[in-house]
């Protein structure tokens, strides 16, 4: 690892850097005093770096910067430009685990998994700087990782596996490549100016799976044609959008917008890109791409697929959106919005219905806020809940004779 660099700066004053994370160069301006650890999980969205002591005593913060570990809070993002940062979400994607994480998965060498980025990095660092260690030496070898669920037997049996299998040297990390990250784009040589935000004029899917997947189908009793009209019309499908807006048209069926959603306490107001990619009028298909930033550091991006097929009596509207979220949006977790993105599609569906039947092209009516969509959602929620626990009234779960309750 080469020396971090002195940086002088006055407090709050930011200060440029570029690194190369998990393959893909970013450029970041941060006060001095944000350390590796906040900038790759506030700024950059890789939350699978663990904070647990701050202090550089438990390891869970561990990282490779230029190839060796590293404590990212003990480190100062500003003084890391030029470093190639590896954090556990470059180590292997879902659908192509590194050895080491098939090995913690298949040993059960994890409870919490609050330490296991930690140690997935550390031992990584161990079996790339030291293939041949020996077994009895790995507790001391590790111990710079402190796991508060013990688990350390199981942990130990993993990497001693993988020691055993890769003598010759471990596998290199599978997942740097270039991925779309919350940050910035490099700033061009010589450019002074802030950097412009990734994919202002780009949208790029994400790797992997989406982190949810929602379908929706809802029965119109305007005709397909009609409804077709409404789709064909993007600035009307952002009318029928809760929360969003087109403010400007880019040519070739790009457009830029913004959207609020606000979920209880959380306000997101993403700014983005949008492109149809498919408009198939004979089939009444439409399918779009977007993505959107949160000034807040969130990211969400989606791929919407929108068909209204005949019925005989009107038109089945059929919504399906793949969704993918991060930065802080990702903490509501997946349920609660994949709820919430099906009350906006349910919603978004009525919307399309009434200008379909009305024919208005302007949407007179405000579209739905956003915190109502929460309220309908959790409301949805109650009504399950009662519904469960009126059931389970009714039925009691029968106990076998001789057992206590
Ligand atoms: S959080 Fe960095 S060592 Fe504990
Ligand atoms: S598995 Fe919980 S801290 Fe290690």
């Amino acid at each position: 690892m080469t020396l971090p660099r002195p940086v002088r700066a006055e407090a709050g004053e930011p200060v440029d850097v570029t690194m190369t994370v998990n393959g893909t160069e970013v450029s970041l301006s941060l006060p001095a005093r944000v350390t590796l650890a906040d900038a790759l999980r506030d700024h950059l969205g890789l939350t699978g770096t663990h904070l647990g002591c701050e202090h550089g005593v438990c390891g869970m913060c561990t990282v490779l910067v230029d190839g060796s570990a590293a404590r990212a809070c003990l480190l100062f993002a500003c003084q890391l430009d030029g470093a190639d940062i590896v954090t556990v979400e470059g180590l292997g994607r879902p659908d192509d685990l590194h050895p080491l994480q098939e090995a913690f998965g298949s040993h059960h060498a994890l409870q919490c998994g609050f330490c296991t980025p930690g140690f997935l990095l550390s031992s990584y660092d161990l079996l790339a700087h030291k293939p041949d260690v020996a077994e009895e030496d790995l507790p001391v070898e590790l111990s710079g990782v402190l796991c508060r669920c013990t688990g350390y037997r199981n942990i130990l049996s993993a990497v001693s596996e993988v020691a055993g299998a890769h003598r010759d040297g471990i596998p290199e990390p599978r997942n740097c490549g270039h991925h779309v990250l919350m940050g910035h784009t490099a700033a061009k040589p010589g450019a002074k100016s802030a950097p412009e935000p990734v994919g202002v004029e780009e949208i790029e899917l994400p790797q992997g799976d989406p982190t949810f997947t929602v379908e929706v189908t809802q029965e119109l009793t305007a005709s397909p044609e009609k409804t077709w009209a409404v789709l064909d019309d993007i600035d009307l499908v952002a009318a029928c959008l809760p929360g969003a807006e087109i403010t400007e048209h880019l040519g070739d069926d790009r457009y830029r917008g913004q959207a609020r959603v606000s979920v209880g306490p959380i306000r997101l107001s993403f700014a983005g890109l949008a492109q149809v990619t498919e408009r198939d009028a004979e089939a009444h298909r439409l399918r779009v791409i977007g993505q959107g930033e949160d000034v807040g550091g969130g990211r969400t991006q989606a791929v919407i697929l929108l068909v209204a097929e005949e019925t005989g009596a009107g038109t089945r509207l059929r919504a399906t959106a793949q969704v993918y979220l991060t930065g802080r949006i990702a903490q509501f977790g997946r349920a609660l919005a994949g709820d919430v993105s099906r009350r906006m599609f349910e919603q978004f569906a009525a919307a399309v219905e009434e200008t379909a039947v009305s024919g208005v092209r302007t949407t007179a009516r405000k579209p739905p806020g956003a915190l109502a969509l929460l309220a309908a959602t959790l409301a949805a929620k109650a009504r399950e809940w009662g519904r469960r626990l009126r059931r389970a009234e009714h039925n009691p779960p029968t106990h076998p004779k001789g057992t206590q309750r």
